[in-house]
């Protein structure tokens, strides 16, 4: 049985707004504001890598929990804009951080990846394979997006999230689902051309294309029953459920998902309006907030389910 035992996250201090864009694209605050609900979002320094993120978000886990990582068996980091494939981030993040005996990969999972590295860090955790587990979901988006493309490029943001997941008498991980359309892999995906995209060398990423009104109609048309797949799963009813914390794409659709499925807008945690689509790290930042105004408290049942490229999903009930 395990449980996620420290929290931490982590944002760049560069703010960039709405009216940044005005002056690169055909664009402004108001369309932006009112299809995507984005205000602001951040972006790393130029030499600053997810797994320099990734370090961060740790250091607060640490200040947050009190917890020692020295002893972190397995490190997953869960990202679509690695420092570079090879070494994978998880290794840098170990060697950053000075963890000497962890076994490290990289998962490539786009926006789901967060919630994939907690199924992973659970089954390892329960089969007895490792005892710590590290699950971290970091992006440096800003390296590979395309800013000539207006479609896109307003929506993404950097940031950075991790948990620990331990042992414990009780289970608190309550159910699971995850599944992929390969077929609409098209929709969202990542070109292989090594550019140079707003001053920065992307390689080896490429950079994002995606067909958002596609992504969309997909994400508000098959999350929910996914949703209550899980809750059904767990063996509970959606009013058993305190908060429900879907990858925090864009508000429209947080709000589509809210509403199909006829639970509160107060009780969808969301990080977009603030920090930008942060692909994995948006889970993670839209539930650090709910922590630091006292909202998300032990013992709540939080449900998070991320959703992107592939197009893939996963999702997990949790009890806090
Ligand atoms: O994180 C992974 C998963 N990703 C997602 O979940 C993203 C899902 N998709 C979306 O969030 C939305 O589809 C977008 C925000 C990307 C686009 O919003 P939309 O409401 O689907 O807009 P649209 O693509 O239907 O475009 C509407 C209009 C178009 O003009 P016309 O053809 O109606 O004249 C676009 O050319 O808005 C235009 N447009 C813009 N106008 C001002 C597109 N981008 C912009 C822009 N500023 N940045």
């Amino acid at each position: 049985m395990s449980k996620i035992t420290g929290f931490g996250t982590y944002a760049p201090e560069k703010i960039v707004d709405n009216q940044y864009f005005e002056e690169l694209i055909d664009t402004n605050d108001e369309w932006i504001v009112t299809r995507t609900g984005i205000k602001t979002r951040r972006m790393a320094a130029a030499d600053q890598l997810t797994s320099d993120m990734s370090v961060k978000a740790v250091e607060e886990l640490v200040s947050r929990s009190g917890k020692d990582i020295k002893d972190v068996d397995f490190i997953v980091v869960c990202t679509t804009s690695p420092d570079q494939t090879m070494p994978n981030t998880a290794s840098r993040v170990q060697d950053k951080m000075g963890i000497e005996n962890a076994g490290c990969i990289d998962i490539y999972a786009a926006c789901a990846g967060f919630v994939y590295g907690l199924q992973i860090a659970h089954g390892y955790v329960n089969s007895g394979i490792y005892k710590k587990v590290l699950v971290i979901g970091a992006e440096a988006l800003s390296r590979i997006t395309d800013y000539a493309d207006r479609t896109s490029c307003i929506l993404f943001g950097d940031g950075a999230g991790a948990a620990i997941v331990e042992p414990s008498e009780e289970e608190h991980f309550l159910s699971f689902n995850s599944g992929t359309d390969g077929d609409l892999g098209h929709d969202l995906y990542l070109t292989r051309e090594n550019t140079i995209i707003n001053g920065l060398d992307s390689r080896p990423n490429g950079k994002i294309i995606q067909n958002g009104k596609a992504v969309f109609k997909w994400a508000v048309r098959s999350i929910p029953i996914k949703v209550r797949e899980l809750v059904a799963k767990a063996g509970l009813e959606l009013e058993d459920i305190d908060f429900i914390v879907p990858h925090s794409a864009n508000l429209r659709i947080l709000e589509s998902i809210s509403k199909d499925l006829n639970y509160p807008m107060s009780k969808v945690p969301e990080s977009v309006s603030d920090f930008g689509n942060t692909s994995s790290a948006s889970i993670p930042l839209a539930i650090s907030k709910e922590i630091r105004n006292g909202n998300i408290k032990s013992g709540m049942t939080v449900l998070m389910i991320g959703f992107g490229g592939g197009l893939t999903f996963a999702g997990t009930i949790v009890k806090w």
